[in-house]
């Protein structure tokens, strides 16, 4: 039903012109329209956002000092830096190693009005591909619970990614019609509407084949996100807040949605005006195509392209009333058939790495098909819908060779005292690209220098040695200036080797 995409080449003349096609129709509601169509066609700066549960902002762009581009922080998001149009902040290393997620500039925007607190449970409604759950996981914190619900399943394997290399354990997917979300799921501090769209505002990054949407789907998509933020309301403690966004710029899917959806609820959802510091959006419209809009849409906000370099984005937040009436079904909670203590599932593949403190405090451990996977203790999902995945895999559960996964030595190996390998910038770049490294005698003996561990373990690792013996043939951790980058395999030799265990997915 949408306009057809038809390919076209990329010239940015060409997608100007579609573009002041297309688009015609939005000409009066735009002050600078050489200025829009010009942000239109070229690339967009990006940004990167600092995970949260392994280092701040400052800490991340001294990793990244002097390395492929400049980045300058973002001025009204603590965690977030903007990266240059022309750099591909994905390939690198420090992405790989989970230490910051990449999100346009508007899409730290939703996230940032829904502003999740610790401990909260959030439910992500339209969550695929999982930026904006992942961000809201980073918020509420090991306490907290963050549902992420998708549509369509095959979207979720994104998703299910971000929870790996960012260590996400208070994250749980589900696959539902999120406009018909069982209330049987509980009530939800907070609820993001992040809805599914025409996306106009990114259409023409992808070149000039875009030919607009016909009037039928504007109004069956009107009639989806109608339906979602309806649900996201039911779904809301009182009290609580709902978030609703778009990449579109139509009035169809942003003003009159939200107009028709407050005429219903009647009070149901207050709009309420939030407006991060230092962002200068413009006001939503005030009426489109002969029809006025109820005042309070004017608490929601529109960033066009041009005046941030962003994406397009209509967003606004609602708050339920406090004294509104309290969900009518109680949360069915999903209970694991089986969930142990992590020191004693995951603790011995740890034991040899002798991280330091309790890197297994406040986890559970849950078995997910084949593998055990670490979840915050205090995560609740939803026994319906039914949790798809929960947490990160920590090993492989019936695998009798105690290998830590990746996700597992990116979430605990920066505290790692023993088998550790220390590489320099080139052998980082080879073991992501896993190809085999060899160390140098200092790494090698730098990895098995661990003095303060007892004489038992340190007999026990070396094969009953003195401790004078080099690292014995098995699992090391790799770690760049102190960061994990995951698991390899050493063979002492000589010639020493480290087969990298990095995984094949994730390889660029
Ligand atoms: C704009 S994207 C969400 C982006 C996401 N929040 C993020 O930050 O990465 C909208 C998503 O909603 C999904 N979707 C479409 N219809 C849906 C529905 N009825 N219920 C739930 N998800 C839906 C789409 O498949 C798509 O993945």
């Amino acid at each position: 039903m949408s306009g057809a995409e038809t390919k076209h080449p990329k010239h940015p003349e060409a997608i100007k012109a579609r573009a002041e096609a297309v688009l015609a129709r939005y000409k009066p509601l735009i002050a600078d329209w050489d200025a829009f169509l010009d942000v239109l066609v070229r690339p967009k700066p990006t940004c990167i956002v600092a995970n949260a549960a392994r280092l701040d902002r400052d800490r991340l762009a001294g990793l990244l000092a002097g390395g492929p581009a400049d980045l300058t922080p973002v001025p009204w998001d603590r965690a977030a830096l903007r990266v240059p149009a022309d750099a591909r902040p994905g390939t690198w290393w420090a992405f790989l190693a989970g230490l910051y997620q990449v999100q346009e500039e508007a899409s730290l925007l939703p996230t940032a009005m829904l502003d999740p607190q610790p401990g909260e449970r959030v439910l992500d409604l339209c969550a695929a591909p999982g930026g904006k759950a992942a961000r809201i996981a980073m918020a509420v914190g090991p306490e907290g619970t963050v549902i992420a619900n998708e549509k369509e399943p095959r979207r979720l394997s994104a998703v299910r990614d971000k929870m790996k290399r960012l260590g996400l354990t208070n994250l749980t997917s589900t696959v539902h019609d999120g406009g018909d979300y069982p209330l049987e799921a509980g009530a939800f501090d907070r609820v993001l509407v992040d809805a599914p769209c025409t996306s106009e505002g990114t259409k023409f990054r992808q070149g000039a084949g875009y030919q607009g949407s016909e009037p039928e789907f504007l109004s069956w998509i009107a009639g989806q996100q109608a339906a979602l933020l309806r649900r996201a309301a039911q779904l809301v403690k009182p009290g609580g807040r709902v978030v609703y966004a778009t990449c579109s710029f139509a009035p169809e899917e942003n003003e009159a949605v939200v107009d028709r959806v407050l005429a219903e609820l009647d009070g149901g959802l207050q709009p309420v005006a939030v407006r991060p510091p230092g962002l200068q959006p413009a006001a939503p419209v005030a009426s489109w195509g002969g029809r006025a809009f109820d005042p309070g849409v004017q608490a929601g906000l529109r960033l066009w392209p041009h005046t941030h370099r962003t994406g397009g984005f209509f967003a606004i937040a609602f708050d339920k009333p406090a004294d509104a009436p309290p969900p009518a079904a109680p949360p069915s909670r999903h209970v694991d058939a089986w969930s142990g203590d992590p020191r004693q599932w995951i603790g011995p593949v740890l034991e040899k790495f002798d991280i330091a403190g309790d890197p297994l405090a406040g986890l559970r451990v849950i078995e997910r098909g084949d593998d055990l996977q670490l979840v915050a203790a205090g995560h609740s999902a939803p026994a319906k819908p039914a949790p798809v995945s929960t947490g990160v895999p920590a090993r492989r559960a019936r695998n009798r060779t105690p290998k830590p996964s990746t996700a597992l030595a990116l979430m605990v190996g920066g505290g790692a005292r023993a088998r550790v390998v220390e590489v320099t910038a080139a052998q980082r770049d080879a073991y992501q690209r896993r190809q085999p490294i060899q160390p140098a005698p200092d790494q090698l003996a730098a990895c098995q220098a661990r003095a303060h561990l007892s004489d038992a373990l340190r007999g026990a690792q070396d094969g009953g040695g003195d401790g004078m013996a080099g690292p014995a043939q098995g699992y090391v951790i790799l770690r760049y200036r102190g960061v994990p980058l995951g698991v390899g395999f050493l063979r002492p030799g000589p010639p020493a080797e480290i087969e990298s265990q990095f995984p094949r997915a994730w390889k660029l």
